[in-house]
């Protein structure tokens, strides 16, 4: 491998491969060497675009192409594992979307074979890469937001309605490697329930509650049988309280000045509770799109050595808490609660 560039290959030029496509062809440090795609039309369209690179729809040409340093895998869910497996084994470096595979157990093996090879294996769990995300990180480690006491996401929308999969492996796998990533621990305990109305096993609307072993609560409601678009998250802290509307044009983070504290009096005798409505803040955040940080930390972490963010062990743990609802949800006796580890 050439130390200065990373040659890439991207398979998957469907209605999310083609944003990966796009913001890997403008990268930095970076080539884009091959595309593929098994539909002939979508890899046509693409061929115009990219005139660079050359075309295939057979995967097995990446894989077997010796100028080729690192595979970026844009393919349905159901694929991934098989497609990073072959890629890891033939030397390649890879960024595969979200969710890393569709058991935990496929996720372990990915890990094992990137780590034991020293290659390097990334998920696009994309808002990881957000700023208004870096924000809220800074905010929370900074103690500004006090001790964060619970956090909620809403990830609801009309559509789109997937076949093979339910609205929680489908929206979720954001919501919770956000929320690992902010909270910097994993859960203990799982509550879920949710609902198929459209197809009979497969989720339309899920509520998630992941329990943290320090207290902390953080709650992920997905649907795609909504009537609003929203893309929210909000955390109550001590000090002050945090919300992040993605849909917002701008002033996409606000910061809340309140709060509320229970306090006794100096002899100890007479308790009250006092709220605090202080000001409202908003911090700038940068415009940069997620994905192009997102890929440009894919390719640096090859050139310079580094373990990406969102590594192959960041995918295992949000593969094990998707797994830990999908089994809740899809017991046939209630289950109030289920250890995660
Ligand atoms: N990070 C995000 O925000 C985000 C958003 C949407 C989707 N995704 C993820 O991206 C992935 C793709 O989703 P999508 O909505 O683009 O799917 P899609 O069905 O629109 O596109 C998949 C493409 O892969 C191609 N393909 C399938 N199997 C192939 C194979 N064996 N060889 C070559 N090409 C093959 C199909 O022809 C199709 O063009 C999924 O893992 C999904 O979860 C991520």
């Amino acid at each position: 491998m050439s130390h200065d560039l990373v040659r890439l290959g991207v398979v998957g030029l469907g209605g999310w491969g083609k944003f990966v496509v796009r913001n890997f062809s403008q990268r930095d440090r970076s080539e884009l060497v091959y595309i593929c795609d098994s539909n002939p039309f979508t890899l046509k369209q693409h061929q115009s675009l990219y005139p660079q690179a050359k075309t295939t729809q057979e995967y097995s040409d990446l894989l077997e192409d010796p100028s080729i340093d690192a595979i970026v895998i844009a393919t349905p869910a159901p694929f991934h594992f098989e497609m990073v497996k072959a890629a890891l084994n033939a030397g390649k470096h890879v960024y595969v979307e979200k969710p890393m595979t569709l058991t935990s157990e496929h996720s372990e093996e990915l890990v094992e074979i990137s780590e034991s090879r020293g290659l390097k294996l990334m998920v696009g769990h994309l808002l990881e890469y957000h700023p208004a995300v870096a924000k809220m990180k800074q905010q929370i480690d900074s103690g500004d937001l006090g001790d964060v006491h619970y956090m909620y996401c809403q990830r609801v929308n009309l559509g789109v309605v997937r076949q093979f999969e339910n609205a929680f492996w489908s929206l979720a796998p954001h919501d919770i490697s956000i929320i690992l990533y902010l909270f910097g621990q994993e859960p203990t305990h799982i509550t879920a329930s949710g609902q198929s109305f459209l197809q009979p096993g497969i989720e339309d609307v899920v509520f998630a509650t992941l329990h943290f072993p320090d207290g902390r609560l953080a709650n992920i409601h997905v649907s795609w049988l909504d009537p609003h678009k929203k893309r929210s998250m909000v955390l109550v802290g001590s000090e002050k309280m945090l919300v992040f509307d993605d849909m917002a044009a701008s002033e996409k983070i606000r910061i809340y000045d309140k709060g509320a504290q229970f306090r006794n009096d100096t002899a100890g005798a007479l308790q009250a509770i006092n709220v605090r409505h202080g000001d409202i803040h908003s911090p700038h955040i940068p415009g940069t799109e997620p994905l192009a940080l997102e890929t440009q930390h894919f390719i640096d972490s090859i050139l310079d050595d580094f373990t990406p963010r969102s590594d192959g062990r960041d995918g295992l743990r949000v593969v094990r808490i998707l797994e830990k609802v999908e089994q809740i949800l899809h017991s046939e006796v209630p289950v109030p609660a289920i250890k995660v580890a």
